[in-house]
C-alpha cells in the first residue's frame, strides 16, 4: 500500500483529487488530505515532526497563494507559500525519499509568444503571483523526484472561481464587460486531477513510468475570457449580454500575460495523459453547479 499527502487539499484542485480519490476507492493507495490547519506547508519543523511519524511516497503539492492581483502588494506573503514553502517539501522528499508533484503556472511565461509555450520556453513572468511560482519551481529541482504540472485558469465545482462568479453575475445583470485580449485555456480541476492520479497509479505500478521534469495541462483548444463567459451564459440559459473589452478597459492590479496557451503535447507523449476539450469540461461543471 502506497500513501498520498495531499497539501492544500480543502482548495479547488486538492477537493477534486479527494473526491476522485473517494471514487477510486479499490485502487490501493492511502490518500492524506491536509490543509494549513493540520499541515502548515511554510512551517519546516511541523514538516520534519510529521514526515518523521509517517511513510509517505508521494506529496501532490496543492497549496499555494493564489490571489494574482493581491500578490501585488503581497509578495513576501505570496514568496513564503509559493517558493519557500516548496523548498521545505523539496527538503523532506530528500530526507524521506518521496515523490514530489508540484503545480505551477502559466503565468511564469511573459505572452509575447504567438504559438503555444512548451516546456522548454524561457520565463519571464510579468506578475509578482508568477515570479513567487517560478521561484518554487526553481527551488524544487533539487527534490528526490519531482514533476512541476504548470496549469492554467482554473476552475471547479469547488471553490469561488470564474465559473461560479459568471453565473452569479449573469442572474443578476442584463450585461457586463469581460476581456477579450488575453488568450490561454482554462482547465476543469476535475480533468488535472484525474491526470495527477493516473500519473502517480501508473507511476506505482511500473517504477519506470515516473519522468522527472516539468509539464504543461490545461484543457484543449484555446479562447479568451469573453469567449469562456459567453459560453457559461449560453449553456446555462442566462441572458446577460456580455461585451467584449480590452484589458485597458478593465485594469487590474496585476498585469497579466496577453497570450498564455500551453502546448500539451509532452504529458501526453509520456504519460499518455487524455486531454479533454475545454468546452465539454465546462458542460460537465456547469452540470453540476446547475443542478
Ligand atoms: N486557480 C487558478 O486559476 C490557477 C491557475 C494556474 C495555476 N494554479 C495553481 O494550481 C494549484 C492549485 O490551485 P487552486 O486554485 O486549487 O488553489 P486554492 O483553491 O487557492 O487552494 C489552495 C489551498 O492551499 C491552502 N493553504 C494556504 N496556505 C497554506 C499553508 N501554509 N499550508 C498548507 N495549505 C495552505 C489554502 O487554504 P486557505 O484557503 O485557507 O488559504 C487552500 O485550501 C496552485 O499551485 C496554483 O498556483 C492555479
Amino acid at each position: 500500500m502506497k500513501t498520498v499527502l495531499i497539501t492544500g487539499a480543502n482548495g479547488q484542485l486538492g477537493s477534486e483529487i479527494k473526491r476522485l480519490s473517494e471514487n477510486n476507492s479499490e485502487k490501493k493507495i492511502n490518500y492524506l488530505f491536509t490543509d494549513i490547519d493540520d499541515l502548515d506547508i511554510t512551517d519546516i519543523n511541523s514538516l520534519q515532526t510529521f514526515f518523521s511519524n509517517k511513510k509517505v511516497d508521494f506529496i501532490v503539492n496543492c497549496a499555494a497563494y493564489t490571489n494574482v492581483d493581491k500578490a501585488e502588494s503581497e509578495e513576501d506573503k505570496a514568496e513564503l507559500l509559493n517558493a519557500i514553502a516548496v523548498k521545505n517539501l523539496a527538503t523532506v522528499s530528500v530526507n524521506y525519499k518521496i515523490t514530489l508533484i508540484h503545480i505551477s503556472t502559466d503565468y511564469v511565461f511573459n505572452g509575447t509568444k504567438k504559438t503555444p509555450y512548451t516546456e522548454g520556453d524561457s520565463i519571464n513572468p510579468k506578475t509578482a503571483y508568477g515570479r513567487t511560482k517560478f521561484k518554487g519551481e526553481q527551488l524544487i529541482t533539487d527534490s528526490y523526484k519531482y514533476n512541476i504540472i504548470r496549469t492554467s485558469w482554473l476552475y471547479s465545482v469547488f471553490g469561488n472561481n470564474f465559473v461560479k462568479t459568471m453565473i452569479r453575475l449573469g442572474r443578476e445583470k442584463e450585461k457586463i464587460n469581460v476581456v477579450n485580449d488575453q488568450i490561454g485555456s482554462h482547465t476543469n480541476a476535475a480533468d488535472l486531477a484525474a491526470a495527477i492520479l493516473l500519473i502517480i497509479q501508473n507511476s506505482i505500478e511500473d517504477s519506470s513510468y515516473f519522468q522527472n521534469g516539468i509539464y504543461h495541462f490545461s484543457n484543449e483548444g484555446s479562447c479568451s475570457w469573453y469567449d469562456f463567459a459567453k459560453e457559461i451564459m449560453n449553456y446555462a440559459g442566462l441572458n446577460c449580454k456580455v461585451n467584449p473589452v480590452s484589458s485597458k478597459e478593465f485594469p487590474t492590479p496585476a498585469e497579466r500575460p496577453e497570450f498564455s496557451l500551453m502546448d500539451k503535447s509532452k504529458i501526453k507523449d509520456v504519460y499518455k495523459v487524455i486531454v479533454p476539450d475545454w468546452k465539454k469540461s465546462l458542460k460537465k461543471c456547469l452540470d453540476e453547479i446547475l443542478t
